[in-house]
This record gives C-alpha cells, structure tokens and sequence, in this order.
C-alpha cells in the first residue's frame, strides 16, 4: 500500500490490456501472485471474464476484474490506474520482422493509450505490444496531443533481451544462478537495435573473443528463435510473462516507495532526469538505459556508455540508424493515421 499522508494508504491498482493473450494470461497470473498487487483488472476483445473468474480463485490478495469492449469497458477497467501494462496486438509468424506488425498493432496502441490518457492521465504506462520501437513513440504522441505526457510515466518494456542475456551469458561462463547476473542491454527492441554490453555485466564476465558475435547474434534475435519454434504458433509468451512481470512488479514496488530499484527500459531520454545528455551522444531520443525506478517512475536515466568496447561502439553505430527510422515512422503515424 502507498502511504498517502497522514499515515493512510492506498492502492496501486493495475491494469493489463490484451489480458487473454498468449503473454497477457501467464502475466496477469504472476501479477495476481504478487503480494505487491491489490487491484487487478484484465481488459481484452475477448475472453476477460473467464480468464478473471478463473484467477479470482487463487488465494493471494489481489482483487481481479474482467472488462470486455461493450458498455465502454476499456474506460471502465482503466479508470483512475496506476499501472497499466499492454500486452495487445498481433505476434510474429516465422519469417514475419517485428516491423511487419507495425500496420495492426499501431491502431491496437494508439486506441488503448487514447483511452488511458482520458481516463487515468497519470498512470504508469508500459508497452509490450511490437514494434516497441515505434509503438512507444506513438504512445507519447498521442498522450502530447491530449497534454498528458509525462515521460517518466511511459516505459516500452525490453526486460525480455534483459533476461536472455543473463541466461545466455550463464550458459557460457558456466553460471549456475542465471539471476545474479546484471547485464544492461540498451538501444531498443528488434535485432540489430538491441545492444547488449557485456562489458558492463556485474558481477564481470569473460566473453572469449570467438564466441563473441554470436552470444550477441542470439541476444539480437532471441525472439526469432522462439518464433521460429513454436512455428506459426506465436512468438514468445511465457519468458515475455516473466519479464513483463519483472519490470511490472518493479515499477509497482518503486511507486509504493521501495528504494533502489533500476532496470534498463526504452524510454524518451530527453523527459527523464539525467537522460538529456544520454540522448544527445546516442542521437536519438527514445532509447533503452538502466532506469531508476522511484514514485514519479522514471526517476533517473543512468548512463552506461562509458567505458564501452570498441565492438559495443560499433553495435551502437549500427543501432542507432535503425532506430531512427522506427522512430520517425510511430511520430508519423501517430500525426497521419491511415
Ligand atoms: P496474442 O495474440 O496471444 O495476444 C494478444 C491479445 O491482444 C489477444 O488476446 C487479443 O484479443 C488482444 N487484443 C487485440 N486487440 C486488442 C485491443 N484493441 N484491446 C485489447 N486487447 C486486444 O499475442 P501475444 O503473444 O500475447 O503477443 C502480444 C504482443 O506482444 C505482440 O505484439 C508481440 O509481438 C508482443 N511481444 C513483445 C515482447 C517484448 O519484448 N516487448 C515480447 C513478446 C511479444
Ligand atoms: C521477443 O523478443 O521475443 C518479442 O519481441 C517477440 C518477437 O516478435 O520476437
């Protein structure tokens, strides 16, 4: 509960949206798990009141709700939240990119943060939904245009490459608690704009030169490689559940006042305290750094470019360049939808 003065508390009430989804299931589950969560509502186009019942029963503290579309239930569900985290939208199918989705699921987001900006202006706001790169910038054009953007309120989740750093990195250097390693993974999320450094893992590991590229090739394109597994079915779900959880259950503990809290999220640099400076070595202004975490969300971006490798440097170069284009096309979109 959040002390709200004079020793009362309060809620954070959460939201996940695309709640009956492949990711939206498994996350909206661990949410309910959490002793950090008391208020839960799962919005969706279809399947929510089920999907609510079924998790109401679990014994945690969390009070759930179901919201379809009818009788303005994504008002409803969203009205006055703290938290809401968007899972919605269409997944890859093999051979599909990540910007192939771009054409469905910027309507999906730009309706859903339309909603959220009417009716809870202040909520924390984190975007699963691809192309994260251009589905964040759309969020903070159409909260811009209705005068409620506050960007250490809106975060596109990439704790995913996160995780799948920190796995793969174990499986090399014969980790056995995958968990104890912290490795940033900044830039954003599609391929070659995701960049792992390595060199800033803590505690430190050593990467053997030969096995160098292709550990970042895997991180890079972690998500085809579960695309192309589960073969037509989808892309990642249950990792994407974990992070989502992780960097969810994070912002929830940070905005109820636990100190401490940092986790790298793509972010607009230049409306974060310490993140102007970032965006101007980078170049670009949404962009993934270890984030602090704190009551007003985004409370520091910290910057991890010092120090970096020569090949880290190179993996910026080429990240950057194609993190432009996604960018101008989600502004693009969000001033001239179709
Ligand atoms: P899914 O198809 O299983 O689920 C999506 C859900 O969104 C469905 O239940 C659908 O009914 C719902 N939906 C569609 N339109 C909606 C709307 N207007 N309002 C509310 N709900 C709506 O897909 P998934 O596997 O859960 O993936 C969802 C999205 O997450 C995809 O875009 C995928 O690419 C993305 N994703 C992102 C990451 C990441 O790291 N950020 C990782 C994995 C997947
Ligand atoms: C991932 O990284 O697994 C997600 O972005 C889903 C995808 O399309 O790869």
């Amino acid at each position: 509960m959040v002390k709200a003065g004079l020793g009362l508390t309060r809620s954070v009430p959460t939201v996940v949206a695309g709640a009956s989804g492949g990711i939206g299931q498994p996350l909206s589950l661990l949410l309910k798990s959490s002793p950090h969560v008391d208020e839960l509502a799962l919005y969706d186009v279809v399947n929510t009141p089920g999907v609510a019942a079924d998790l109401s029963h679990i014994s945690s503290p969390a009070t759930v709700t179901g919201y379809l579309p009818a009788d303005d239930g994504a008002k409803k569900a969203f009205k006055d939240a703290d938290i809401i985290v968007i899972p919605a939208g269409i997944p890859r199918k093999p051979g599909m990119t990540r910007d192939d989705l771009f054409n469905i699921n910027a309507g999906i987001v730009k309706g859903l943060i339309e909603v959220a900006a009417e009716v809870a202006p202040k909520a924390f706001i984190l975007v699963i939904s691809n192309p994260v790169n251009s589905t964040v910038p759309i969020s903070a054009e159409v909260l811009k245009a209705k005068n409620v953007f506050n960007p250490q309120r809106l975060f596109g989740v990439t704790t995913l490459d996160i995780v799948r750093a920190e796995t793969f990195v174990a499986q090399l250097v014969g980790e056995a608690q995958p968990q104890k390693l912290n490795i940033p993974v900044i830039g954003g999320h599609s391929g070659a704009t995701i960049i792992p450094l390595f060199s800033k893992a803590s505690p430190s590991v050593s990467i053997p030169d030969d096995k160098y590229d292709a550990l970042v090739n895997r991180v890079q394109f972690g998500g085809d490689e579960v695309v192309k597994a589960k073969d037509g079915a989808g892309s990642a779900t249950l990792s994407m559940a974990y992070a989502g959880f992780r960097f969810a259950e994070k912002v929830i503990r940070a905005v109820k006042g636990e100190k401490g809290l940092v986790e790298p999220s793509y972010v607009y640099l230049p409306g974060v305290p310490g993140g102007d400076a970032i965006a101007k070595q980078v170049g670009t202004d949404f962009f993934s750094v270890p984030i602090e975490l704190g009551p007003n969300g985004a409370e520091k971006a910290v910057n991890p470019l010092e120090g970096i490798t020569d090949k880290e440097k190179a993996l910026l170069e080429k990240a950057t360049a194609e993190l432009k284009g996604n960018i101008s096309k989600g502004v693009d979109f969000a001033h001239n939808p179709p």
